[in-house]
C-alpha cells in the first residue's frame, strides 16, 4: 500500500469529552497521534496534528450540574487540564481546537446550513432511545435486554421530541460503493468488514438537533427564525465538524484547507461508526473529498478490569510519567499491544518491558559502545570506510532492509510491529558483540578489528535513534547527541534513506540510559476491597419489588422527590428519594423498583421516608435497579 507522499499531512485524534479528566485511554490515542505525526515531519512532510476537547452535549450538561458548575465554567477547567498534560507530555500538536470556540460554532452553523440547502436535512419527530453515555441513538430493536445501550451497556432514555433528521439512508449505496472501492481505508483491516455490516444491514436517517437541553451549538440563523422550537445541534454532528473547522472550512480562522482531505483519524474502536460512516456521509453531503484513512485501537483495561472511577482502578497517565518517565510510557504503550488489540496495563508488564527492551537490549548496547570506545580509544573512533563496509557488507544490508520495511508498518499503523522490527537490530548488534567477544580482540591486539565493530555498533545506533524518534522523541535525541547530530529530517533522509554510514566519529559520554527496576515505582492504589457478610447478616435485610404510583416534585429541594410506592401492603409507602436530577417525574409513574423496605423510617426536609429506593451510579449517572421481568409488587429479593 505504498502511497505516493505528498507534502501536506493531516492527522487528528478526536475530541476529547470533558466530562472526564484525562486517563491513560486518551494518552493512548494522543501519543500514537503523535508518533505519526512526528514520523511524517521525519520524512520530510508538512504536517498539521489537531487535537482538541469535545464540549457541548448533554453529558456534559450534567456533569457540570453534578459539580454546581455552569457549563461554560467547567469546560474551561477541564479542557484546560487536557491541554496542561499534552504540554507536559510535549505532545507536538500544531492545534488544539474546542468547539466551544466562536470560529468552531460558525463552521458547525454553515456546515448544517449548507446539508439543509442541499436538501439533506429535514424535520420531523424522533421518538427513540438515547444513551446520553454515548451521546447516541438506538431503535427499539438495537437495545439489549432491558432497552439498555449495546455499545456501552447503560440504561437509555426514552426521548419524544421534534427534531431535524439527516437524511443517512440515501447515502447508504453510496457508503457501500466507496467501501468496495476503498478495502484499505479503514485499519486494522480486520474493521473493515464491521463497517460494511453495519451500513448493510440498513442506515437509518440520523436525528441531528434535540430541544430538551440547551448546551450546544445553536441552529444557523436562516434555519432558527423560521423556527419555534429551540433547537441545537447533536453533539456528534457538531464534534465530527471539528476536523474541518481547525482547517479553517467557512469560518474566519486562517485557511488552511490545502490540508484537507485529513490522512488519517485515529479513533478508539467504540467510535469508528461515527466516522467511518456518519463523518463520511456528512462529507459527501457537503461535497468534500473523503479522508484517506481511518485508524481503530483498542481499549485498555487496568490489571484485567475495565477502567472505572467507582472502583477506583483509573490509570492516571500523569503519574506513571512521573515515576517511570515519558518515554518508558511512551515505549509501553506504543508496544505492548498490537494496534486494534485490547491491552492491559499494570506495572508489572511496564516494568519487564523496560528491562527487557530498553534497559537490557538498548541501554546496554549503548553503555556497551560508551565503555569501549573510552576505554580503548579515548572516545575517538575511526576505520577504513571501504574495509569496514567490506567486512560488514552482510550485516548493513539486513539493516538497511529492516529499516526501509519501517514505513510501510508506520504506514498501515502497525506502531507495535514497528518497534518489534526495530529491536530486530538492536537483537543483530547485541549478536555481534557474543560473536566478536571484543574482550579477547583486544588482549590479541586486534585493535582496528574492535574499532570497526565499534562503529558499526554506532552507526547501527544513529540510525535506529532516528527511526525510534517518533515513539521516543527524547532517548532518540540523547542517543544523537553523543555522535552529535541533530534530531532533523534532513539527517534521516541521509541516513535511511541514503544509507549514510560514518567511519570517524568524537563520542560524548552520557549517563546510562534506563536503569533496572527492581520493585514497582508506584504505589498500587486502594483498589474498593471486599468485606464480607454472612447469610444470616443478608437475611435481615428486605429488599422488595415495588411499583411507583405517584411522584411529585418537592419545591424546596433540588434533589429530592417524593414518591408513592405499592409494596403489595395495604397501604403505599412514602419514600423520599434523591433521584431529581435524573428522572421526571412522569417517567417515573408506573415503573416497578427495587426498594429497602425494612429502613428506619425517618424523616428528610419535612417529610416521612419509609425505605430506601435502590439504585446505582457511576461517572455517567443514575440508573434505577429493576426486576428483569415484572413481578408481583411486594415479592422479595434473596
Ligand atoms: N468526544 C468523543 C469523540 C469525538 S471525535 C469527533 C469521544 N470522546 S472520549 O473522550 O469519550 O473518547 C476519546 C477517545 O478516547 C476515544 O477514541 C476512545 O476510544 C478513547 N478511550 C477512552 N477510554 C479508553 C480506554 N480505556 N482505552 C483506550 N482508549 C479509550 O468519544
Amino acid at each position: 500500500m505504498e502511497e505516493a507522499l505528498s507534502s501536506k499531512f493531516y492527522i487528528t485524534t478526536p475530541i476529547y469529552y470533558v466530562n472526564d479528566i484525562p486517563h491513560i485511554g486518551h494518552a493512548y490515542t494522543t501519543i500514537i497521534v503523535d508518533a505519526l505525526a512526528r514520523f511524517h515531519r521525519l520524512l520530510g512532510q508538512e504536517v498539521f496534528f489537531l487535537t482538541g476537547t469535545d464540549e457541548h452535549g448533554q453529558k456534559i450538561e450534567q456533569a457540570a450540574a453534578k459539580k454546581g458548575k455552569n457549563p461554560k465554567e467547567y469546560v474551561d477547567e477541564i479542557s484546560k487540564r487536557f491541554k496542561d498534560i499534552w504540554e507536559s507530555f510535549g505532545i507536538s500538536y500544531d492545534k488544539f481546537i474546542r468547539t466551544t470556540d466562536s470560529y468552531h460554532i460558525q463552521t458547525a452553523q454553515k456546515a448544517f446550513l449548507k446539508m439543509y440547502q442541499r436538501g439533506d436535512i429535514y424535520k420531523g419527530e424522533y421518538e427513540g432511545n438515547y444513551c446520553i453515555s454515548c451521546e447516541a441513538f438506538f431503535t427499539k430493536s438495537q437495545l439489549i435486554e432491558g432497552g439498555r445501550c449495546p455499545d456501552c451497556k447503560k440504561e437509555t432514555t426514552l426521548v419524544k421530541e421534534e427534531s431535524y433528521f439527516f437524511k443517512l439512508s440515501a447515502y447508504q449505496e453510496r457508503l457501500l460503493e466507496f467501501y468496495k472501492q476503498h478495502s484499505d481505508f479503514i485499519f486494522p483491516k480486520s474493521r473493515y468488514n464491521e463497517v460494511i455490516r453495519f451500513i448493510e444491514d440498513g442506515l437509518e436517517d440520523l436525528s441531528i438537533t434535540r430541544t430538551s437541553f440547551d448546551w450546544g451549538v445553536k441552529l444557523p440563523s436562516e434555519i432558527a427564525n423560521k423556527d419555534s422550537k429551540k433547537h441545537i445541534m447533536y453533539v456528534w454532528l457538531d464534534a465530527l465538524i471539528n476536523y474541518l473547522s481547525a482547517l479553517g472550512y467557512e469560518n474566519e480562522s486562517d485557511d488552511k484547507m490545502e490540508f484537507w482531505p485529513v490522512n488519517y483519524h485515529i479513533v478508539g474502536k467504540d467510535i469508528l461508526r461515527f466516522h467511518a460512516i456518519y463523518w463520511l456521509a456528512f462529507l459527501m453531503s457537503l461535497e468534500l473529498p473523503l479522508p484517506r484513512h481511518i485508524a481503530a485501537h483498542g481499549w485498555w483495561t487496568k490489571d484485567g478490569a475495565k477502567m472505572s472511577k467507582s472502583v477506583g482502578n483509573v490509570v492516571n497517565p500523569q503519574e506513571i510519567v512521573n515515576a517511570y518517565g515519558l518515554d518508558c510510557f511512551r515505549y509501553f504503550i506504543l508496544r505492548e499491544v498490537s494496534f486494534g488489540q485490547d491491552g492491559d496495563f499494570s506495572q508489572k508488564a511496564l516494568i519487564e518491558r523496560i528491562n527487557a527492551d530498553l534497559s537490557n537490549d538498548l541501554g546496554n548496547l549503548l553503555n556497551r559502545l560508551l565503555g569501549m570506545s573510552a576505554k580503548y580509544f579515548n572516545n575517538h573512533l575511526r576505520v577504513d570506510i571501504q574495509a569496514f563496509k567490506a567486512h560488514y557488507k552482510e550485516e548493513l544490508e539486513s539493516i538497511h532492509k529492516i529499516l526501509m520495511g519501517l514505513e510501510l508498518l508506520m504506514q498501515e499503523v502497525q506502531i507495535h510491529r514497528y518497534l518489534e522490527e526495530l529491536w530486530k537490530i538492536f537483537a543483530l548488534a547485541n549478536g555481534m558483540i557474543a560473536k566478536k567477544e571484543p574482550w579477547r580482540l583486544v588482549k590479541e591486539d586486534k585493535m582496528q578489528e574492535v574499532a570497526e565493530l565499534l562503529v558499526f555498533i554506532a552507526n547501527l545506533l544513529i540510525k535506529a535513534a532516528f527511526c525510534l524518534s517518533p515513539c521516543m522523541p527524547k532517548t532518540a535525541k540523547e542517543i544523537l547527541d553523543v555522535f552529535n547530530i541533530p534530531l532533523e529530517s534532513k539527517h534521516y533522509l541521509e541516513f535511511i534513506k541514503n544509507n549514510q554510514i560514518i567511519s570517524e566519529m568524537v563520542l560524548m559520554p552520557i549517563m546510562a540510559l534506563f536503569p533496572k527496576i527492581e520493585t514497582p515505582l508506584l504505589e498500587e492504589k486502594q483498589i474498593k476491597t471486599q468485606h464480607f457478610i454472612t447469610k444470616e447478616e443478608f437475611s435481615k435485610i428486605e429488599i422488595k419489588v415495588g411499583t411507583i404510583l405517584g411522584a411529585e416534585i418537592m419545591p424546596k429541594s433540588e434533589k429530592l422527590l417524593k414518591l408513592q410506592v405499592d409494596l403489595g401492603e395495604e397501604r403505599e409507602r412514602q419514600i423520599i428519594a434523591g433521584i431529581k436530577s435524573y428522572y421526571t417525574t412522569q417517567e417515573l409513574i408506573g415503573k416497578q423498583v427495587c426498594v429497602l423496605a425494612n429502613l428506619k423510617p425517618a424523616k428528610l426536609m419535612g417529610e416521612l421516608s419509609e425505605g430506601m429506593i435502590l439504585a446505582v451510579s457511576d461517572d455517567d449517572g443514575l440508573s434505577l435497579i429493576q426486576p428483569q421481568a415484572i413481578k408481583k409488587n411486594g415479592s422479595q429479593i434473596s
